[in-house]
């Protein structure tokens, strides 16, 4: 289940964009909560003395109550807790906050009716969470800095349990029978330790997979992988416990594993299936009709359990019972911790407040997961055919970047969807631009005097005017060449001027008389994104957070984004770079000068001279003298090492010899996890939310800039993955969670 420090993270204020990404998150209620055998949850078992436990609805105190023998146990202390997990004797349970972890031996007899308590862990500084008890041990992650620590449990003889080293960072853990695993924070593969070899075979066979979540159960361990979201279970299969049926993914919200079973809830009615051996005994799908709806599930060794939906009550199939399945008499139970913090990521479960009484509310538990699709070359094989040239060592180093393979992810759905909103904004323009008599445009800037040039873009010089009606402009003056013909420049400006977008310099109209090529924009300002990042005359103070830096590189990606995938014939800029990326009165971006070359060269033509800027040209263009999509990708992408790091595309390295490219400067050093190494001083310091988010942006500007263009993202997928990293500095611990 939900546990606070995820709730915590749940940001007060949300941008409308990252309202819309958790609005897509509840309605497609893709979760996977990790209720089973070594994990926390809100319902617990000692599976060894048949004693189950919940945490109580209705009090103030959600206090533990334990069902053991036809007999309800009420635990002491009477305090808030927020999770519980039990072991194969014993169960244990995180105080609300979690600042202390106490856990009970089920076999000893009651003392005042009661089980004797034992806090195991204090701590004011250094709360728990991921409450994972395995047979004999207690494991839990510190919230901060994701550290794992483990415990040995309660039951008599049991070993010293080992710790897993304190230098990995865990995203989540689980705990087996003797081992205990749980996903790296870094690169998300499965990290497993433990007193059996149990851990080290489940490791190794997860070895390849990137995973979002995971439980254990007594020798095996399953979870959904991050790209795809596609339930995969390792370890011991002696009785089919591993074999998912077919078209798994996103098909399971939970899962319970037992000593020889894997039960999954369904996500889209919240009935039990369960495969593997002893899963015909359980007769789970018969005795509940396979229409009971359970919130949670949970699993000892050949035991189940299960809350309700209907009325959140506990109903158990297990030995003693003969496996019919029995309600527990322990009244209503919570389906997830009551927290302070208000729910953001996928709203407050019903009736929360009255199921906490006032101290606060459940959130409703949503995605641990979300079609991740990953951005490392897709089709290796098709690669090797392709002439390469000299690029082979440096392709190997850009493909070496497993170290942030966590960050490369992408949250596809998520992506799509935000971009399909983006684009209700843009329309095609109604007015076919504005002709303008070269007059017109000679008064609007004093005879094109020096004093209005502000700047010379690729397709000739730009001046500042301003209309008769005061409105600015900027007017592009390209040379004239006789060899191409008018007309064809006409049409391509009709097919330009009905472009229409929030992130691309909007053209105004043009001036079709004689051989003059004038073309009229909408005034951009604030400059370019180049100016500002290295001109000395710029102070960095509006591009100083990382947020902002994100901010325009998302704004630029849609442009291109629109160009690409959306503009009626699509367009391949050929020519993106900070220069060309604009900033207007309010610091939102817009890309200009596309569709020039396209002008210049029709039809890609092949003899042209190169085209492009030093230090921008995709290193397939020298060889193809083509330009693809994956051209502007790969500018995008030095556009991007640029808002990293404040180098220049091709800049004079620091000891005056020769000058060094940014992608030279950057992309092994981040490749090799030394982002922080080069990025960009003059930034304020990461602040904890946005450090996931600069690693995802480096990483997909390192995925941009692979040598081959087959290997580069799409640019529907990069605008993915700066959404996501945009959400990420919007959200606080957002990153945790998705
Ligand atoms: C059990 O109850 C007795 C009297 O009711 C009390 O003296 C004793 O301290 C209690 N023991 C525990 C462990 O709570
Ligand atoms: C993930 O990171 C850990 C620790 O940094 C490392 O030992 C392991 O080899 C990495 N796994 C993969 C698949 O990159
Ligand atoms: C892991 O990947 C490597 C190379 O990509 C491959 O050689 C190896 O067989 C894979 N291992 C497993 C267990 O899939
Ligand atoms: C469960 O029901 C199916 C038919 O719906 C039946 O084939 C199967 O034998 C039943 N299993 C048990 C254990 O009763
Ligand atoms: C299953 O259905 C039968 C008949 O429809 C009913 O008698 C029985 O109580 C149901 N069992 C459960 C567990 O809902
Ligand atoms: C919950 O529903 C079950 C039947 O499905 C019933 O036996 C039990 O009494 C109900 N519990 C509460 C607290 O209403
Ligand atoms: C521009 O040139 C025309 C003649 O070439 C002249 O009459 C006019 O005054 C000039 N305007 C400005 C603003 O210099
Ligand atoms: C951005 O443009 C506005 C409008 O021209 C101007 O007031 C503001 O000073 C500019 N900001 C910077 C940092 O240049
Ligand atoms: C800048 O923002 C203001 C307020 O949000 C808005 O009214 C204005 O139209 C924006 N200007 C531009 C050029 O987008």
């Amino acid at each position: 289940m939900r546990i606070p420090e995820e709730e915590a993270a749940a940001a007060t204020q949300m941008t409308s964009e990252l309202a819309f990404l958790l609005a897509v998150v509840t309605s497609l209620q893709l979760h996977l909560a990790v209720d089973a055998l070594g994990s926390a949850s809100t319902v617990a078992m000692a599976y060894g003395t048949a004693t189950v436990c919940g945490i109580t609805a209705g009090n103030q105190n959600q206090r533990i109550q334990c069902y053991k023998g036809n007999e309800v146990i009420s635990i002491l202390p009477h305090v808030s807790f927020e999770a519980i997990s039990g072991g194969k004797s014993f169960f244990c349970g995180l105080r609300t906050g979690g600042h202390s972890l106490h856990c009970w031996e089920t076999n000893a007899g009651f003392s005042n009716h009661s089980f004797r308590p034992k806090r195991i862990y204090y701590s004011t500084r250094f709360p728990l969470t991921d409450l994972a008890v395995g047979d004999a041990q207690v494991c839990a992650r510190e919230v901060g800095s994701g550290r794992g620590r483990c415990w040995r449990g309660l039951d008599k003889g049991g070993s010293l349990f080992p710790s897993p080293d304190a230098a990995l960072e865990f995203q989540t853990i689980t705990s087996g029978s003797g081992f205990s695993c749980g996903i790296l924070k870094n690169n998300r593969s499965v990290w497993c330790w433990g007193s059996n070899g149990i851990g080290s075979k489940i490791q190794s066979q997860f070895r390849n997979l990137s995973m979002v979540s995971l439980v254990a159960g007594k020798s095996h361990v399953c979870g959904l992988t991050a790209s795809g979201g596609a339930l995969v279970c390792k370890g011991n299969n002696g009785a089919g416990q591993l074999e998912v049926p077919p078209n798994s993914a996103h098909e399971y919200s939970a899962l319970a594993l037992g000593a020889s079973f894997t039960c999954g809830l369904r996500q889209k009615n919240g009935v039990v299936s369960c495969w593997g051996g002893g899963a015909e005994e359980l007769n789970i799908q018969n005795t509940s009709n396979g229409s009971v709806s359970f919130e949670l599930i949970t699993a000892g060794s050949s035991m189940l359990c299960g809350l309700k939906t209907s009325n959140l009550t506990i109903m158990c199939w297990f030995k003693a019972n003969k496996y019919s399945p029995a309600v527990l008499p322990l009244g209503m139970i919570i389906p997830g911790p009551c927290v302070q913090d208000p729910c953001s990521l996928c709203g407050v479960y019903p009736n929360s407040a009255f199921l906490c009484d006032g101290s606060g509310n459940i959130c409703k538990s949503c995605q641990e997961e979300l079609p991740f699709a990953v951005l490392l070359p897709k089709n290796p094989k098709s690669s090797p055919k392709k002439a390469r040239n000299g690029l082979t060592v440096a392709f190997l180093i850009v493909g070496a970047i497993g170290g942030l393979a966590g960050a490369c992810t992408i949250l596809f759905c998520i992506s799509n969807c935000l971009a399909a909103s983006d684009h209700q904004e843009l329309n095609i323009n109604p007015s076919s631009g504005r002709s303008f008599s070269l007059t017109e445009l000679a008064a609007a800037t004093s005879n094109f005097s020096s004093e209005n040039k502000i700047g010379a873009g690729s397709f000739g010089v730009v001046y500042k005017g301003e209309l008769s009606d005061g409105t600015e402009v900027a007017i592009k003056r390209g040379e004239t060449k006789s060899n191409e013909k008018q007309n064809a420049f006409s049409s391509e400006l009709a097919a330009l001027l009905r472009l229409n977008h929030k992130h691309l310099v909007g053209m105004v109209g043009y001036c079709p008389e004689n051989d003059e090529r004038l073309l009229v924009y909408e005034y951009m300002p604030n400059g370019s994104l180049h100016d500002h990042l290295h001109n000395k005359d710029y102070e960095v103070t509006v591009l100083n957070t990382w947020k902002m830096r994100i901010k325009i590189a998302l704004d630029a990606a849609r442009g291109i984004e629109y160009l690409h995938n959306y503009a009626v014939p699509p367009i391949i800029h050929r020519d993106i770079k900070s220069s060309n990326i604009l900033l207007d009165r309010n610091f939102t971006a817009k890309v200009s000068d596309f569709g020039f070359s396209m002008m210049r060269h029709p039809e890609a033509s092949t003899e042209s001279a190169v085209g492009g800027t030093i230090g921008y040209i995709d290193p397939e263009y020298y060889v193809s003298k083509i330009s693809t999509a994956k051209s502007d990708v790969y500018g995008l992408g030095i556009v991007l090492l640029e808002i990293l790091t404040g180098k220049k595309a091709v800049f004079r390295d620091g000891g005056g010899e020769g000058v060094v490219t940014v992608a030279e400067f950057a992309v092994a050093r981040i490749g090799g996890g030394e982002v922080w190494n080069v990025v960009d001083k003059r930034v304020r310091a990461a602040e904890m939310k946005e450090v996931e988010a600069v690693e995802m942006v480096a990483c997909t500007a390192v995925q941009c800039v692979n040598l081959e263009g087959e290997e580069r993202p799409s640019i529907t997928d990069i605008v993915g993955n700066l959404e996501k990293a945009l959400a990420l500095c919007n959200s606080g611990e957002l990153c945790d969670r998705l």
